[in-house]
């Protein structure tokens, strides 16, 4: 089983870092054939985002930042499952891990991770743990991993009683454990992916979306390309059967369109 682990600290070696060796120590007891990569976003080179659109227009090759990007994503194409570790900052994703985010943002449109599963990982000193997993793992859902599991660690930055140190390790450590079974029960799942009904309505809007695009669009493109315009396409990818939630989704989808202004061709 091959892991890559993406770690979004500006320090490197920091608190992340170790909080993710002991997932891979957790991990490696449940599978000793673990083959581990760590990928340190501070040394990956990766260019910040210009916000020029052509990755979402013309298609990611057009990115005009010649730099490592296609590299990372073929490092998250060859693993099973990615770890995607970042510390807290303000409340929210690093500088570095949120730029990565931005790097990748055509993926949020045209998602390629389907049957790759992800854990998402995040220290902090006090605050910001929730927030912050959610975001990360939000990100990544979109990508088409399946986000198994999100592990918060606290590294309190300030020196503590013992008991209490005692007490937040041993927290830490059940924590871990039971983020990385999850993580590794549905890396061991050969099933087809069951997902949830948010992910089947963003299937049907994004095709409803992308079919009405003019035909040179990357999107467009994309998505033909995959089949995914196709009348009978219902989700990314061969997925398991649900009685209510296509339906459903279809549903919500007809009223959402209802609803939605005509353009009114002003800008
Ligand atoms: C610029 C900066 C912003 C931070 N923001 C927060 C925060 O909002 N809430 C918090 O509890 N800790 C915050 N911290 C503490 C870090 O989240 C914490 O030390 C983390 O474990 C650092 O991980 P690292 O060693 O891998 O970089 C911040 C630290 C820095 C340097």
């Amino acid at each position: 089983m091959k892991i890559l682990a993406i770690i979004g600290s500006p320090r490197g070696k920091g608190n992340t870092y170790r909080t993710v060796r002991q997932a891979e120590e957790c991990l490696r007891s449940l599978d000793s054939s673990l083959e581990m990569e760590y990928l340190f976003l501070k040394d990956a080179g990766l260019g910040t985002c210009k916000g020029c659109y052509l990755c979402f227009l013309k298609g990611e090759d057009s990115c005009p930042i010649k730099d490592g990007r296609a590299d990372i994503e073929k490092m998250m194409e060859n693993a099973d499952g990615v770890i995607f570790a970042t510390p807290v900052y303000a409340y929210n994703v690093s500088w570095i891990m949120k730029n990565f985010i931005d790097r990748f943002a055509y993926v949020c449109h045209r998602p390629r991770f389907h049957g790759k599963k992800a854990m998402i990982v995040a220290t902090t000193g006090a605050v910001g743990l929730v927030f912050t997993t959610l975001t990360l793992g939000f990100e990544i859902g979109t990508w088409g991993f399946k986000v198994s599991s999100r592990l918060g660690v606290m590294h309190p930055a300030e020196e503590i009683r013992q008991e209490q140190r005692m007490r937040l390790e041993k927290k830490t450590i059940s924590r871990t454990a039971k983020a990385c079974r999850k993580f590794h029960d549905d890396l061991t799942d050969k099933g087809k992916p069951d997902p949830g009904f948010i992910s089947i309505l963003s299937f049907r809007l994004q095709k409803d979306a992308f079919s009405r695009k003019s035909k040179d669009l990357a999107d467009y493109r994309y998505w033909k390309g995959k089949g995914w315009l196709e009348d009978d396409a219902r989700y990314y990818c061969e997925a398991k059967s649900s009685l209510l939630k296509y339906p459903l989704a279809s549903l919500v989808a007809w009223i959402m369109s209802l609803m939605q202004p005509e353009p009114s061709g002003e800008n």
